[in-house]
């Protein structure tokens, strides 16, 4: 009579025990002997579609957690789960920067979006990751909206608002500067030279011609033509249709492993009638597009052909996406 209450007294000890994940958190570091000489175009990380909105931080009245939510870690919590490219869209919300993930939606005539977690935040929770951790952080800024002008038309950035941007981003430690910041390519750069001794972040800044760097260009501070990756989402939500997208995208533009540096845009993107409430939100088709990742990719590699950046929605602390990089690492690249 004892054996079904012991059976359910184990399994519920077995589900509490926290799945071992492979890579520990700074998985970088810890395989740095197999990838430090190599420069970024040989080697595979994981990264973060649209890192900041884990959190919904007010917005405009059409946007909702189905249509603006893409994440459900923090950018802490990302990091800690092995992210490291982070697509991150600075903000002005209620003269703040934020992160925000807005759309001009033309049917209405009016921007429409949310905002995501604080700029303050985010540098807050990588401070406190690369206080421990020895890793390479790489964050891309784009999609830089003034939402706070009207969402008739929200402008982009002005040169002052990027500076004082790049002002409260210089809080951010271990910022990488380059030997030859105006001029490195790097996609060239070893993982050593960046985390050799310390934590690198590098910071990435859109489009080279509307921005001018100035002297945050020597202060870790690069231009989009500097890490110049192959970056191009399959605009559907249906995920057959954008696995093989990807994989052609894959193995057209990574014939070689110097061919390009390569984005894998694995992730979905809701029709209008979805962006509307009717049907799949971005987490659930986030839920559709992550396992099918781990399962359709392997056959599309080879030492020739893999992808630089595995970016999707929805990352999770389960270490899948480090596995399947360092995957990559091992059996493909070199
Ligand atoms: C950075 O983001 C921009 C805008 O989305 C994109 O065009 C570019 O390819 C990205 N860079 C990388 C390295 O992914």
């Amino acid at each position: 009579m004892l054996a079904p209450l012991f059976l359910l007294a184990v399994s519920s000890i077995v589900s509490a025990i926290p799945v071992k994940k492979a890579q520990p958190t700074d998985w970088m570091q810890a395989n740095i002997g197999l990838l430090g000489s190599r420069p970024l175009i040989n080697i595979a990380i994981p990264g973060s579609h649209d890192a900041g909105m884990s959190q919904i931080n007010g917005g405009t009245a059409f946007s909702d957690a189905a249509n603006t939510q893409t994440q459900t870690l923090s950018i802490g919590g990302q990091l800690s789960a092995g992210s490291r490219y982070f697509d991150l869209r600075p903000v002005i919300a209620d003269g703040l920067y934020s992160t925000g993930h807005y759309s001009d939606v033309t049917e209405i005539d009016s921007w429409q979006g949310s905002n995501g977690e604080s700029i303050a935040s985010v540098i807050s929770d990588i401070n406190s990751f690369t206080s421990a951790n020895n890793e390479l952080i790489i964050i891309n800024l784009s999609h830089a909206y003034d939402t706070d002008a009207g969402n008739s038309h929200y402008p982009i950035f002005t040169q002052a608002q990027w500076e004082a941007l790049l002002e409260q981003l210089l809080g951010i430690n271990h910022l990488y500067v380059d030997a030859n910041p105006t001029t490195v390519d790097l996609t060239q750069v070893t993982l050593s030279t960046f985390i050799g001794s310390s934590p690198a972040v590098v910071v990435i800044v859109q489009p080279d011609d509307t921005i001018d760097l100035g002297t945050y260009a020597s202060q870790g501070f690069y231009q989009y033509s500097q890490l110049n990756a192959y970056n191009e989402y399959s605009d559907t939500s249906t995920l057959s249709t954008m696995e093989s997208d990807q994989l052609a995208k894959l193995a057209a533009q990574r014939a070689t492993p110097i061919q390009s540096y390569f984005l894998l845009s694995w992730t979905l993107t809701q029709s209008t009638l979805e962006v509307l409430g009717l049907g799949d939100s971005i987490l659930d088709l986030a839920n559709q597009a992550d396992p099918a990742l781990y399962t359709s990719l392997s056959s599309a590699l080879s030492t020739n052909t893999y992808p630089n950046i595995l970016f999707i929605d929805n990352f999770q602390n389960d270490g899948q996406m480090v596995d399947l990089a360092m995957t990559i690492n091992t059996n493909y690249a070199s």
